[in-house]
């Protein structure tokens, strides 16, 4: 049976740093909702664009768009043994599709990491990330720099700040999680696959404890 693993927080608390350490540790697949977005909106396909109205403001993507992406994304081979979902489910629709789907993939939810961390170190963070265009590795200016300003250390692309890291768009996009995405906490919660973990710490702490709830 395939197993996956959801990871939940904030914007800026470091999910998609973590997803791609575990990804690497577990051998799964890394499934990040907001990667899947920007690819389709630098091919620009119909998706891309669609999604691109939504993303710059800060607003979510409507669900039934973001369950047929994460559908077929899933559906893919190397989804077999199970997969890091990053960004997906965020609402409490997303989180019934998900059980769904999972169903029809043979697939469960082995643990749902909850990381943590008050808004201005989630401010500070998403205001100081730069991220590469290929791969969409992750740097931060102060936290994680590069070797080189600009360019990635993995594949030499040049690093770019996200159109929606604007003080703003970010203002709204943490109202946007505490009003969409913070019942999703309780519904996991109650499933008893919760495990929070304090995101205020080091990249390297966070992820040992990640790695201790997830791999058993
Ligand atoms: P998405 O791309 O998922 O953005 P997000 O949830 O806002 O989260 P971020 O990617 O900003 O932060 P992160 O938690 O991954 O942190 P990171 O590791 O980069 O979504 C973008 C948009 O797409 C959404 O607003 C929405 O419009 C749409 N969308 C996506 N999914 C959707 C869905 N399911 N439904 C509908 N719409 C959807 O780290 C941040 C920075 O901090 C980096 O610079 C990093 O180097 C640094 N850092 C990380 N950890 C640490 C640490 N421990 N200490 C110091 N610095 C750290
Ligand atoms: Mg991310």
């Amino acid at each position: 049976m395939a197993t996956f693993i959801v990871l939940l927080g904030p914007p800026g608390v470091g999910k998609g740093t973590q997803a791609k350490i575990l990804a690497d540790v577990k051998k799964f697949a890394h499934i990040s909702s907001g990667d899947l977005f920007r690819e389709n909106i630098k091919n620009q396909t119909e998706l891309g664009k669609h999604a691109k109205s939504y993303i710059d403001k800060g607003q979510l993507v409507p669900d039934d768009v973001t369950i047929g992406m994460i559908r077929e994304r899933l559906s893919r081979p190397d989804c077999e043994l199970g997969a890091i979902l990053d960004g997906f489910p965020r609402t409490p629709v997303q989180a019934d599709a998900l059980e769904n789907m999972l169903a029809e993939f043979n697939g469960q939810i082995n643990t749902v990491p909850y990381i943590t961390a008050p808004e201005a170190v989630l401010v500070g963070r998403i205001s100081g990330r730069w991220t590469c265009r290929s791969n969409g590795h992750i740097y931060h200016r102060v936290f994680n720099p590069p070797k080189q300003d600009g360019i990635c250390d993995i594949d030499g692309s040049d690093l770019y700040q996200r159109e929606d890291d604007k003080v703003e768009t970010v203002t709204t996009r943490i109202r946007v999680y505490l009003e969409q995405t913070i019942p999703l906490v309780e519904y996991y919660r109650k499933s008893g696959k919760l495990v929070e973990v304090d995101g205020t710490q080091s990249v390297e702490q966070v992820s040992k404890e990640l790695c201790s709830a997830v791999i058993k």
